[in-house]
């Protein structure tokens, strides 16, 4: 198995946990730009990386890495669920109002609220599957996760002391009715 992050810190945690592991090859890369030849790879799995990148060039990365008839396993941040809408138009926006107010204010610069720009830029699922079509990557499964009626910030708070979520996150999955309230996705394709 062989895993990459463009993170040199993440990879040294990644070895670290996985010091036992067998066969395992752990490099610093960019997504966009794999050190890996033509259809390296079997299985090719992007998880909670495409919404920090290009996307279209990311994807043109794993599907150049993969084998033909491969599969391709990618995840995406839900921008049409509730969640999402709330926290990107309302939550963090109120945070960095309220920051901006405290330093009108005086409050000291380690006490005033700040949300830093993540610089995420979220597909929809349409959206997703046609750059993957564009590859002749075609979805074979859908399934949404993280499901939660919940806004920030209450959800930190219930995820706190449910159990649900942290023993269960499977219970959060999704592809029926209740799909879009999944603050995230995962396609997988062929
Ligand atoms: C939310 S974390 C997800 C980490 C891990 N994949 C997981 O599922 O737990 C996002 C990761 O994407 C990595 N990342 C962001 N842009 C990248 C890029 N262009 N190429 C490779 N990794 C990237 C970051 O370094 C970070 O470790």
């Amino acid at each position: 198995m062989t895993g990459c992050d463009q993170s040199a810190a993440m990879i040294k945690v990644a070895r670290e946990r996985l010091a036992d592991a067998a066969d395992l090859r752990l490099t610093v890369a960019d997504i966009e730009k794999l050190p890996f030849p033509e259809g390296s790879f079997d299985v090719v799995v992007a998880m909670g990386v495409l919404e920090y990148t290009d996307a279209r060039r990311a994807l043109r990365e794993l599907a150049r890495v993969l084998r033909p008839g491969g599969l391709v396993v990618v995840t995406m941040l839900n921008p049409r669920s509730p969640y999402r809408l709330f926290e990107w138009s309302v939550y963090w926006p109120a945070v960095r109002l309220l920051g901006r107010v405290e330093r009108w204010a005086g409050t000291p610069p380690e006490r005033r609220h700040a949300a830093s720009r993540t610089g995420i830029r979220a597909l929809s699922r349409r959206r997703l599957c046609r750059l993957l079509g564009d590859l002749g990557l075609r979805p074979v499964d859908i399934a949404y996760y993280d499901v939660t009626p919940l806004l920030p910030p209450f959800d930190r708070l219930v995820r706190r002391w449910s159990r649900r979520w942290r023993e269960h996150p499977e219970t959060t999955v999704s592809r029926g009715a209740r799909r879009c309230l999944g603050t995230a996705y995962v396609v997988a394709a062929r």
